[in-house]
């Protein structure tokens, strides 16, 4: 703890999240060190990523907002009329007012877990859409979530874009998905974004953009270990990589040591040597065969899939899949 006193630590400690003390440390002792990417999205790590949402080279933002577009005769054909829109990790509700405007919905029902920034565009969108009742939740949608009693009695379309479900591994994937399904009902419909295998080329611009965005998204999570935790991490000797794992289909984010280090975190020691790395997300990619495995998995069956115009992104509509006796 070089350089602090004794006082300051205890001062810092008493703000300690314990979830990502436990996380960070468990991570960091492992064989390839790892933190969970939940911890990238702080206040500052949420409003860089929103800015790389707004790079030119990150496609899924654009084409998901085309795809939303284009298609809002398929929305108002296919997804119930009056429905509550349940939305999961609704950040600042950018896509929203696409679906809402084709759809009219019977209620709104935005879930994040950062309660300022759910406030606050759900006041937004509730001064935009005057006559929609919004009724934001502050949670974790990856813990069961009760919703608010006025919706009760409503259909429920769930809405989970921008391929948040890539973020997963496979088994926590189904998890969240059977959860959300058990949260919205037997009847519900589910509209998901999900990302698409591509040239890794294309992938790869999208998750080491040229003005550093992603590589500054990425080392927020050393900063705030550094902060939060009393971390000696050098930060001017990571640096952001991002690698596709073909085996696994998916896009993984590094932090890699470009030389030796050693620091502490919490009051543990931790080394690295030149070139190993701390993985810090996984952003999962898909074919068609994979999407409906995924989602039949998690008890979706799906209705119909939209891709954006160079076929970058898809989006699906699912149906809470029936009880019923199959060979
Ligand atoms: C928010 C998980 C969908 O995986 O594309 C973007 C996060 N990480 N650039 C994604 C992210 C680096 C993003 N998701």
């Amino acid at each position: 703890m070089t350089g602090r006193s004794k006082a300051l630590v205890e001062v810092d400690d008493v703000h300690v999240n314990p979830a990502f003390r436990k996380d960070v440390l468990a991570g960091l002792a492992q064989e390839q060190k790892a933190v969970p990417a939940r911890w990238l999205y702080d206040d500052e790590g949420s409003r860089l990523f929103e800015a790389i949402t707004r790079l030119p080279e990150y496609y899924p933002t654009q084409a998901e907002i085309e795809i939303l577009q284009r298609h809002g005769d398929a929305f108002r054909r296919l997804i119930t009329p009056g429905a509550a829109i349940i939305e999961f990790g609704s950040g600042s509700s950018l896509k929203t007012p696409l679906l809402l405007r084709c759809i009219e919905p019977a209620a709104y029902v935005p879930l994040d877990i950062s309660g300022d920034f759910l406030r606050a565009s759900a006041a937004a969108l509730a001064s935009d859409f005057p006559g929609l009742p919004v009724y934001p939740v502050e949670a974790d949608f990856m813990k069961r979530v009760h919703l608010p009693a006025e919706v009760d009695h409503l259909p429920k379309l769930g809405f989970f874009p921008g391929s948040t479900i890539g973020n997963m591994i496979a088994p926590t994937a189904v998890d969240l998905l059977r959860l959300m399904r058990k949260t919205l009902g037997p009847e519900a419909q589910f509209l998901i974004g999900m990302d698409l295998i591509k040239d890794p080329s294309v992938l790869h611009a999208a998750y080491e953009d040229a003005q550093g965005v992603t590589a500054e998204f990425n080392l927020n999570l050393a900063r705030r270990i550094n902060r939060e935790l009393g971390g000696t991490i050098p930060l001017d000797k990571l640096h952001h990589v991002a690698r596709w794992n073909d085996t696994w289909a998916r896009i993984e984010m590094h932090l890699d040591a470009t030389e030796a280090i050693e620091f502490e975190v919490s009051g543990c020691r931790f080394s690295m040597a030149e070139g190993e790395t701390i993985h810090t997300e996984n952003s999962h990619k898909f074919d068609r065969r994979s999407q409906f495995m995924l989602l039949l998995a998690g008890g979706w069956t799906p209705l119909e899939r939209w891709l954006d115009s160079q076929g970058r992104f898809s989006l699906i509509l699912a149906q809470a899949t029936r009880p019923r006796a199959a060979p």
